[in-house]
């Protein structure tokens, strides 16, 4: 098996040798790269989208169809993913709707038992479904909040990498986006417990990435700032909390989940083939 460089991703072997020892003679490697149209298509890849009923998942979800990607759309919903289905159909892709909670490893054994006996591999997992049940002081959590916020940010991700990758492995490789925040490295007043499962996001993500790039899988994250989602309503619709938020965006404006979907196309795409371990920010400048 040899990846797009050259690289054997099951012995570990790195890429042939790029030209620094060789600036003034033939160097396949590096006039491919500059001939070669830069490729963001992903045509034939099977992707799976967790989160994927609304907001930047739906966004994910319909990019990576109108790129090419089957999809496989996962939430608790089956009604409200099938929607999600309904549109990426009538713009010309291919998509299916899995229900499954992700915080629950029966039921996140179930869907790769499913994807593995319906598509044999898996080339694409965005991590993307998250949750917030409390917008309060660290202080007054109990430990139902944090087995919540845990259970479905930062265990579900984990144990649904552990899949995808093994599945990823068996056919030569693959691409993952960890959708983190960036209150995952810059911790939000009251959104304490969240941010610490978004910090564990982007560790999870570096530690991925080096065990898995032996196996040509890429693992990165990406760090939205305010984006206008089901999920940010207690922010949008607080007029201080907004206001104040806003006024630490250099921007100076809140994100739709589409700008968040254009990173994520690259970082799945050939054109980040060098790409891993790598935190990704979409933040209009909030955290610069
Ligand atoms: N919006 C922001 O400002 C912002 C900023 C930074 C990071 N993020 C992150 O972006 C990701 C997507 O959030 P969003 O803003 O798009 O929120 P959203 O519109 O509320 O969407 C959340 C998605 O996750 C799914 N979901 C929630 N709990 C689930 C569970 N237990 N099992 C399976 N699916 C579950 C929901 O579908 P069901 O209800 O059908 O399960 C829905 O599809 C999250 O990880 C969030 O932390 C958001």
């Amino acid at each position: 098996m040899v990846n797009a460089f050259g690289g054997d991703p099951e012995s570990g072997q790195p890429a042939a040798k790029m030209c620094r020892e060789n600036e003034n003679s033939e160097c396949i490697n590096h006039k491919e790269m500059l001939m070669d149209k830069i490729d963001f298509a992903l045509d034939g890849k099977v992707a799976l989208v967790t989160g994927a009923s609304r907001g930047i998942g739906e966004a994910i979800a319909v990019s990576l169809a109108d790129y090419g990607a089957q999809c496989i759309l996962v939430s608790r919903k089956a009604d409200a993913l099938q929607k999600v289905v309904d549109e990426i159909s009538s713009r010309g892709g291919k998509a299916e709707a899995v229900a499954c909670h992700v915080g629950d490893l029966d039921q996140i054994n179930a869907l790769f038992a499913r994807v593995k006996d319906r598509y044999g591999r898996l080339d694409i997992l965005i991590n993307n479904a998250g949750t917030n049940p409390y917008f309060g002081e660290m202080l007054g959590a109990d430990e139902g909040i944090w087995d919540k916020t845990f259970d479905v940010n930062l265990k579900g991700p984990f144990f649904i990498t552990q899949h995808a990758a093994r599945l990823m492995n068996d056919s030569g490789g693959g691409a993952i986006v960890n959708v983190s925040s960036i209150n995952g490295v810059k911790p939000a007043l009251l959104q304490g417990i969240y941010s610490m499962t978004k910090a564990g996001i982007i560790s999870m993500t570096k530690a991925f990435a080096k065990e898995l790039a032996p196996k040509n899988i890429r693992v990165n994250a990406i760090l939205p700032g305010l984006v206008d989602t089901h999920f940010s309503q207690a922010i949008m619709n607080n007029e201080m909390i907004y206001d104040y938020a806003i006024k630490m965006i250099p921007m100076a404006r809140h994100a739709v989940p589409r700008e968040i979907a254009g990173a994520v196309i690259y970082l799945v795409s050939d054109a980040a083939s060098f790409t891993t371990g790598a935190c990704f920010v979409v933040d209009g400048g909030a955290l610069a």
